[in-house]
């Protein structure tokens, strides 16, 4: 019998259990706002658990306007954009975000912000000293910030194998190879739902023929980076690099999502911000409990807007508040508020607020936001309806499906107007559909069969101790283009039933023709 000292024991049972390792993984993260803010959730949630964790961070400068910098208890190295860049990128950003206040949410834009991510990347790939330590530490596995075509360029530098995190919807579905059927998935950017009429359908048939042209203009705003920072034959393309990504994972729920087919690799992990509410600031509370029953509102317009640059916007929202018996408490740089313009009287201004805290509050009736997966999210959790200004990226997508599951609705920023806006704001509070709607998809998010964190743990030590995710690629990867649409079988069968066509035909004409000359020679 084998005694508990015996060695051999102590073997066995180390080859049954063996313990957890602590793995070096590197977190990429080139972007700021919600973006950083998942990637440092990511960063914390694998340090947490006895992971040597390092963040490469860019600073582009107030990636979170408003709120106090924190420790991180994970190590950083990071660098920064020159401050003249910084003010020239903030400037940008303003005029894009003017023009998406009045409506204007153009293809032009994206493409102007995607040739400042070029442009970013370059510095970026250009950190040699970064690059070297970085290449030195020797790192098991990285997970990048997957939206930034750079994350993907920096993680082939380092010759590190990465995991992709994407922190919004599926956007890049196509590039993935999860493009799922026309009828009922719809195209990002139609605006559609998954019950499409015809013209839906044909709307989102024709969406996706024009894809290929929008993707290639994206992936070409890098090319002049790609040829400065990888020599000649070992030149990446961002669509190579999305492939080989060891497993994506997408900031989704289906909550929120419509259901619909995917990949082994792909998984889905939403709503890491989103969790169990702190007590809000004694402050605070004394500013919820004058509002009585009527409850209170919080407006939040996005990590990145703390304040908006059209006076005549703020105007109408401003107007629309004083008109609803709640309180307001309304996240937005109270320097940069005109002084012209007297707040609402029920409305109280912070520079940075824990929407999270907020939400999970028992008095909170509504969430008004720009719509980001993250601030879905967490209302979803609390069980508070939404009333959406969708501005740019994913969030008019992300509204429509609010808006298809009954947890809210929108406003269209072309159409913020006082009147409608408080009209909007008190049929969702008052209407009980959507409360009882928000209340079932909560339950939805929250019974899980595991909580966000731990899916995160247990994806990322899978694919380390498996030595990547190689069982989870499908082979469409390594086949031609042709092949995996079997082009070339519709091709053989195709010439298959024209030939035979023709012989029966050839048979029948000859079979004709003799029994025509048989009759003429009967007659005759
Ligand atoms: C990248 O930056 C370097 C150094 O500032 C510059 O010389 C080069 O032209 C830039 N390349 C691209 C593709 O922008």
């Amino acid at each position: 019998m084998a005694g508990e000292k015996d060695p051999a024991f102590f073997l066995l049972f180390l080859l049954l259990f063996p313990l957890p390792q602590a793995s070096k993984i590197l977190t990429i993260s080139f972007l700021g706002g919600s973006h950083y803010l998942l990637m440092d959730e990511i960063s914390r949630i694998l340090h947490d658990n006895g992971h040597e964790v390092r963040m490469f961070l860019q600073d582009i400068g107030g990636m979170l306007p408003g709120r106090q910098s924190r420790q991180s208890p994970y190590a950083v190295s990071t660098y920064s954009m020159d401050e003249k860049y910084i003010k020239e990128f903030k400037a940008l950003f303003n005029e894009q975000q003017k023009d998406n206040l009045r409506g204007r949410n153009s293809l032009d834009n994206f493409m102007m912000f995607l040739n400042e991510l070029s442009y970013q990347c370059n510095v970026t790939l250009h950190q040699t000293d970064i690059f070297n330590f970085l290449k030195e530490e020797k790192y098991d596995l990285a997970v990048i910030e997957g939206f930034n075509p750079c994350s993907f360029l920096a993680a082939e530098k380092l010759g590190v194998p990465y995991i992709a995190f994407f922190p919004g919807p599926f956007m890049n579905a196509g590039k993935i190879g999860i493009l799922g059927p026309l009828s009922y998935v719809p195209m990002f950017y139609s605006e559609l739902t998954d019950r499409m009429d015809f013209f839906g359908r044909l709307k989102n048939t024709l969406m996706y023929l024009a894809s290929p042209i929008v993707d290639g203009k994206m992936d070409a705003v890098f090319q002049m980076v790609i040829n400065e920072h990888f020599t000649v034959g070992s030149r990446p393309s961002i669509t190579d690099l999305h492939i080989k990504a060891e497993l994506w994972i997408y900031n989704v729920d289906f909550a929120i999502e419509f259901p619909r087919p995917l990949l082994p690799n792909v998984q889905c992990i939403g709503g890491l911000l989103a969790k169990p509410a702190k007590p809000v600031s004694q402050e605070l509370e004394d500013f919820i409990a004058e509002s009585g029953d009527s409850g209170f509102i919080v407006v939040t317009l996005g990590s990145m807007i703390s304040s908006l640059p059209l006076v005549e916007f703020l105007k109408e929202m401003n107007d629309g508040f004083a008109k609803i018996p709640q309180k307001v408490i309304w996240r937005y740089k109270r320097s940069e508020w005109p002084k012209e313009v007297n707040v609402a009287h029920n409305v109280r201004l912070m520079d940075w607020v824990s929407q999270n805290d907020l939400l999970g509050h028992p008095k909170v009736r509504l969430l008004v936001t720009h719509g980001g997966l993250n601030s879905l999210m967490e209302a979803v959790y609390h069980g508070v309806p939404i009333v959406g200004i969708p501005l740019f990226g994913d969030q008019n997508e992300n509204m429509v499906r609010i808006k298809a599951k009954s947890m809210g609705t929108f406003i269209p920023p072309d159409q913020m107007k006082a009147e409608n806006f408080a009209n909007t704001i008190r049929e969702v509070i008052e209407n009980s559909r959507y409360k009882a709607s928000v209340m079932k998809q909560s339950i939805i998010l929250r019974s899980r069969p595991l909580p966000p964190d731990q899916q995160l743990l247990g994806w990322v030590e899978h694919i380390i101790q498996s030595g990547g995710g190689g069982h989870l690629k499908p082979y469409s990867y390594q086949q031609p283009w042709y092949q995996q649409f079997l082009l070339d079988v519709i091709l053989f069968i195709s010439t298959c039933v024209a030939v035979v066509t023709y012989l029966i035909l050839k048979v029948i004409r000859v079979l004709i023709y003799f029994m025509f000359s048989n009759r003429k020679q009967k007659q005759n």
